[in-house]
């Protein structure tokens, strides 16, 4: 009783701080924008570009992040002093399902920019030829089509990618048909990946 109670009380706070940020949702909500922006377009290579996705993908990520079974970035958010939360599961568990839906369809509406990096370009080369193999059947037109709803990858950060391809291969983040292809990469497949995946957001976003 006393957890549900705590809980509750936990709830209503997130929700009077995000209905603090305006319109449901304009603008990303002020607690995530601290690392996400207010347009959803990351300035820090290890938080990826939310603008742009489908909802169904966020509202997936959200309740995984909820639920724990996605890798709740621990080490990211110790490293940010000015966040109250302990990790992105806690930032998650505070979202009832109404909000989690709201900034879904707020994320859809933003537009997706490619984060600023270098690119290299054999590498890239190299990356392409990998995904063309093993990806683009679920992550068409180099994974910049939101409606495949798997999240576009053409021009996200290459750190943030990199990391993601180790978490599935070990099996710390779900699907089970996202773990399958992972498990077959290298780790200089996983780089190539990432140069083709910031080649390919800068000519299309
Ligand atoms: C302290 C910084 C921080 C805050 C605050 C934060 N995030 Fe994040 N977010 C991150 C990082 C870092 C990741 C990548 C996690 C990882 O490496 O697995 C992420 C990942 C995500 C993803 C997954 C995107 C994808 O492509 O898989 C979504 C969706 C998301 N955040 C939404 C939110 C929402 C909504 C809020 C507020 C309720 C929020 N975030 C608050 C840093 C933050
Ligand atoms: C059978 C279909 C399938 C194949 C093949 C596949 N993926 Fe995925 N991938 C998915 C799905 C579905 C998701 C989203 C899962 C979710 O909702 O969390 C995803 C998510 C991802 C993400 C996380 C995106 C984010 O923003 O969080 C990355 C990175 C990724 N895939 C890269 C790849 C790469 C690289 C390959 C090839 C080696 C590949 N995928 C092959 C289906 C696939």
């Amino acid at each position: 009783m006393k957890n549900l109670f705590k809980r509750s009380r936990l709830t209503l706070l997130a929700a009077a701080m995000l209905a603090a940020s305006g319109a449901l949702y304009a603008e990303v909500p002020e607690v995530c924008a601290v690392c996400h922006h207010d347009n959803g377009i990351s300035t820090d290579a290890h938080v990826p570009i939310v603008a742009g996705n489908a909802v169904f993908f966020t509202e997936n990520q959200l309740f995984m992040f909820a639920e724990g079974t996605r890798s709740c970035a621990e080490d990211y958010f110790a490293s940010h002093d000015d966040v109250a939360a302990k990790d992105h599961c806690a930032v998650a568990a505070e979202l009832s399902e109404e909000q989690i839906t709201a900034i879904a369809e707020a994320f859809e509406g933003m537009e997706h920019v490619a984060f600023e990096q270098d690119c290299d370009v054999d590498l890239a080369a190299t990356g392409e030829g990998i995904h063309k193999a093993s990806c683009e059947k679920c992550h068409s037109d180099a994974g910049s089509v939101k409606d495949d709803e798997a999240g576009i990858l053409a021009g996200q950060p290459k750190a943030y990618i990199i990391a993601q391809l180790k978490h599935y291969r070990a099996d710390e983040r779900p699907p089970a048909e996202m773990q399958k292809p992972a498990h077959g990469l290298s780790d200089d497949d996983i780089t190539a990946l990432a140069e083709f995946y910031a080649r390919e957001g800068k000519s299309r976003f």
